[in-house]
């Protein structure tokens, strides 16, 4: 299996009915068109992976010039493995090496053991511990 057929597009906003479909079926529930159109008003770059009408992956990025965040990176259950995700970190790492950002970070979770060795190929490396502030919604 390859990403051949796979189109990679940095148009900006995608609407939100593909983007809910493919967190939800990564696990990340849904957002909701309010949020999806903040979400891409402020990113910065943001790298979508399409068979035909489909949105098979994603990622982007947050920042304000100095500091850099990568975020949603994902690709569906059922397109995994075929260098999608792959193919969306090189244009999000080629969009960070014509910058001069301070500090580009990300959060990677355990839970998926990929996770570390995936981020690690693109230049990425592990730091201390992170910490996530607990809103009054998940308390
Ligand atoms: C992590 C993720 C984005 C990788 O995308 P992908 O398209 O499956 O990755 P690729 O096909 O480009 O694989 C690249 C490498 O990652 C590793 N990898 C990715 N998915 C894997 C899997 N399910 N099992 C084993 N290795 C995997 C492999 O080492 C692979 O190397 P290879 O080229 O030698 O096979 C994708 O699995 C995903 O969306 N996971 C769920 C969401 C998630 O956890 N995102 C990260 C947030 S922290």
């Amino acid at each position: 299996m390859s990403s051949d057929g796979i189109r990679f597009s940095t148009d900006n906003p995608v609407p939100a009915g593909p983007l809910d479909g493919l967190i939800e079926a990564v696990g990340w529930g849904r957002r909701g068109e309010a949020a999806w159109a903040k979400i891409c008003a402020r990113s910065s770059l943001l790298v979508t992976a399409w068979e035909d009408a489909r949105l098979v992956g994603m990622g982007r990025i947050l920042e304000d010039g100095v500091m850099c965040m990568v975020y949603d990176v994902a690709v569906h259950p059922l397109y995994q493995g075929r260098g999608i995700g792959s193919a969306v970190m090189r244009r999000i790492v080629g969009h960070l090496e014509r910058q001069s950002f301070q500090s580009v970070g990300l959060f990677a979770w355990d839970q998926n053991p990929v996770n570390g060795p995936f981020y690690e190929r693109f230049g990425f490396a592990r730091v201390g511990y992170g910490m996530k502030f607990a809103l009054p919604a998940e308390a």
